[in-house]
């Protein structure tokens, strides 16, 4: 395994894996790596020849009261996980080179990216779209893997990527959870014993939608009200939103019976966590 950090480099090292017609799967993280990154990595695995994965604390994706000072930086860890995951290559960017004086070019999705985590997040998506439109710039992968515990983002990027004409295919791959349910995070290190418990209660309520659907129930705003109404009896737990959206356009429907997903954003203590499942019919 090799890790690099210049972005010429790297990319000049791709040309000669192109050259020789062997296909290359990215999987991008901002590091803290966890078994749903591996996830991803083991599948960029098994459908490629060689996978690269880029480990990079992205500023521009961070607002200026977000954790991005004490955001986890493993980076030993995680290097040793990426070399037992037979990773090829690592890109290891610093911001300097990532941001160097002068930056000035941003990639802004409209709409999708200010609404659920956008509203709360402004500039969040902006800084995920240019941060990976750089990565692919420089790594030039054929496939990219994101995960579906981060819907919102996996959206964003795929609209970015047909607009923008990048020639690289996405796959989406399921959320990894705990035993109990919760969804791995790499914030989840931020929680202490009862935030852990109380954090339950996001999965917690997507069963319980879930559930609710299985029965027959298609009124998006009784679910939601059911999903409030579970969450609000946790004590540490503040809902950012709770919404049933449609898979492209990410808008809010008002009846389930059409492909769609709930998502949840809720703040347990101070921190904000993320889940989602997906309904759908086929
Ligand atoms: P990060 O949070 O490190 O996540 C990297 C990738 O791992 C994302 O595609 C995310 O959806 C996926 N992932 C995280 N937790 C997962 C889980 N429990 N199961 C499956 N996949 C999971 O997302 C980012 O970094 C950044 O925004 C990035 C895309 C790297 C741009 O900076």
């Amino acid at each position: 395994m090799r890790v690099i950090r210049d972005p010429g480099k790297l990319n000049r090292l791709l040309k000669g894996v192109r050259r020789s017609a062997r296909s290359i799967g990215f999987v991008p993280t901002m590091g803290a790596l966890h078994p749903g990154h591996l996830s991803l990595i083991k599948q960029a695995g098994r459908d490629n020849d060689t996978v690269v994965v880029s480990i990079f604390v992205n500023p521009t994706q961070f607002g200026s009261q977000e954790d991005l000072n004490k955001y986890p930086r493993p980076l030993k860890n995680d290097l040793a996980l990426c070399r037992k995951a037979r990773v090829d290559l690592v890109f290891l960017p610093d911001s300097k080179i990532m941001y160097p004086e002068g930056f000035a070019t941003f990639v802004n999705v409209e709409k999708l990216g200010d609404i659920l985590c956008g509203t709360s997040r402004p500039g969040h998506f902006r800084g995920v779209a240019t941060v990976v439109a750089k990565l692919l710039n420089i790594v030039a992968p054929d496939v990219l893997y994101l995960g579906q515990k981060d819907a919102q983002q996996s959206v964003i990027i795929a609209r970015m990527i047909k607009d923008l004409n990048f020639p690289v295919k996405i796959r989406v791959l399921p959320t990894v959870r705990q035993k109990d349910g919760l969804a791995l995070s790499s914030r989840n290190v931020y929680l202490n014993e009862d935030q852990k418990l109380d954090a339950l209660v996001l999965s917690k309520a997507l069963c319980l939608a879930k559930s609710l659907i299985d029965h027959g129930q298609t009124d998006a705003s009784r679910i939601i009200n059911r999903i409030k109404e579970l969450i609000g009896k946790k004590k540490q737990a503040r809902i950012d939103y709770v919404a049933i959206v449609d898979l492209e356009k990410l808008r809010q429907i008002k009846k389930i019976n059409q492909d769609c997903m709930i998502c949840l954003a809720v703040k347990i203590g101070k921190t904000r966590l993320i889940d989602n499942c997906l309904i759908t019919y086929d």
